[in-house]
């Protein structure tokens, strides 16, 4: 609950920022408890190491909530942001962090979580690997086509007619607001140049982008996906069935970008722009397009998961592979296996694959990778973990010798977990993207495992998130 703030407390002045927090939010430890700290638009960004003025804006019970005013010494620990749209944007938070300093806070967010929350015996934990690309790294953007662009203050204090229309990324916290992308250094080429396209020909052709609050207008989003294979696939979401407006635009796309590999449109008509539900029309080139990793092919269609970070989900899946320590004769659960790529990846060195995921539209992607690859000795699963994951799933397929875990942010369910202890397998690989949810589900695990590596893996430069590796041996 919030409570009120005394006019005598709601300014602080030159405090020292101790640590960087959740969501890009910096931290602040005082005498009469915790502060997070963020900027806030057109003023300043924070960094650890900051002496900054603040603003209280909120108070709860546990902790306050303040933006910075105004900075009075800056950290060792800035850089300059190279991109334009930094502090706006919202997309890559830490630009302003040097990218060795990014790694240590990462390494410690893990070593903080697993220390306090799982309180288990560790290892050294490793420095974090770093991602070999700090820019372009991304091999999947969708950019919201919106009637309400984010205006400058200058534009805002101007009375020059504004054309309002925009493609981009909705600013932090403003559903309705989105903030034109003129260069975006998250994925390599050709993303900008055809989301810059598709832009300058909606403006040109009078197409009106989708509105959010009224539920009008017509282009909705575009999502442009690009593999190591230098394939390219996108996908125009519509607002309603318009052939007459769409036609010409695809056309348009296919003639300037003969890089476009697969080309795909979806209408939807439902009044928000998840299209997971929706049907996908493929228009041009197959319906997927082709990562690969060592001699594996993996198909990624317009609705598939794929690890964002194509290069460094290399490096991950390869630590987890040499941590699982494979001799031919294991079964391996790979449990959350998404589209089965870490299953497919360990396969050949496996006796016996089985992976379970509750999406089956991934569980279908993971057989056909599986049957374009050759290979034989995985089974893919659809269906709740908590359900699938019994003793009645091991006397049919057998018990795991190796189990690969890979949960959503929220980690596994203590029913998940308590059935992994029963089963017993000799080793468990834990891939994790919230190492404080790991390191509570580590702490369950604690009663028939120990640790004996963690490795701290950075897929997302410039952001806060950390994925973190553990491997786990049976206790003797
Ligand atoms: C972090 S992703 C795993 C990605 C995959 N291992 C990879 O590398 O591509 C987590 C996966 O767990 C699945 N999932 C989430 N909750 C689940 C549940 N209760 N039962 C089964 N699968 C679940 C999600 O659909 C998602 O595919």
């Amino acid at each position: 609950m919030s409570r009120k703030i005394p006019k005598a407390e709601q300014r602080l002045q030159e405090v020292y920022i101790d640590d960087v927090a959740a969501e890009g939010k910096c931290l602040i430890r005082t005498e009469e408890g915790i502060i997070f700290v963020e900027g806030r638009e057109g003023g300043p960004t924070v960094a650890p190491g900051d002496v900054v003025d603040i603003r209280i804006v909120n108070r709860k019970k546990q902790y306050r909530e303040a933006v910075a005013e105004r900075v009075h010494s800056y950290s060792p620990v800035r850089t300059e942001p190279f991109c334009e749209h930094f502090g706006t944007c919202g997309g890559c938070k830490w630009q302003h962090i040097k990218y060795d300093e990014q790694l240590r806070f990462k390494r410690q967010q893990v070593v903080d979580h697993l220390s306090r929350i799982g309180k288990v015996e560790l290892p050294a934990i490793r420095p974090t690997l770093p991602s070999e690309e700090t820019q372009y790294y991304r091999n999947k953007l969708e950019f919201t086509c919106a009637e309400g662009r984010w205006l400058t203050d200058l534009e805002v204090r101007s009375d020059a007619p504004i054309d309002k229309r925009a493609v981009g990324f909705h600013i932090p916290k403003r559903f309705d607001k989105v903030l034109p992308i003129r260069h975006c250094y998250l994925q390599p080429d050709p993303s900008n140049a055809i989301r810059l396209a598709v832009t300058q020909y909606a403006m040109g052709h009078d197409l009106a982008m989708y509105n959010l609050k009224t539920h009008t207008g017509y282009l909705r989003t575009l999502i442009i996906r690009t593999a190591s294979t230098g394939q390219v696939m996108v996908i125009v979401q519509v607002a309603q069935d318009r052939p007459e407006l769409l036609m010409p635009l695809l056309d348009y796309l296919r003639q300037m970008f003969p890089q476009i590999t697969s080309l795909n449109y979806i209408i939807n008509t439902k009044k928000n722009d998840s299209y997971q539900d929706q049907t996908v029309i493929n228009v041009a080139g197959p319906a997927y397009i082709e990562e690969r990793m060592e001699d594996l092919t993996f198909r990624v269609g317009p609705k598939s998961f794929y690890q964002t970070n194509s290069q460094q989900a290399y490096q991950l899946y390869a630590i987890t592979r040499q941590w699982a320590a494979l001799t031919g004769s294991e079964r391996v659960y790979d449990l959350y296996t998404g589209t089965g790529t870490i299953g497919l990846f360990v396969a050949r060195q496996a006796r016996q694959v089985v992976g379970i995921e509750y999406v089956e539209s991934a569980v279908e992607d993971a057989r056909v990778n599986a049957a374009v690859n050759g290979i034989t000795n995985a089974e893919f699963l659809a269906g709740d973990m908590q359900q699938l994951l019994t003793p009645t799933l091991f006397d049919r397929y057998g018990a795991p010798d190796v189990v690969i875990t890979d949960p959503p942010r929220a980690g596994m369910d203590e029913a998940v977990t308590r059935t992994l202890l029963q089963a017993a397998p000799q080793r468990i690989v834990y891939v994790s993207c919230n190492s404080a949810t790991q390191a509570r589900d580590l702490a369950i695990l604690d009663e028939g495992y120990s640790v004996k590596d963690v490795q701290p893996v950075d897929m997302f430069p410039h952001t806060q998130h950390v994925e973190n590796i553990v491997v786990l041996e049976k206790r003797s």
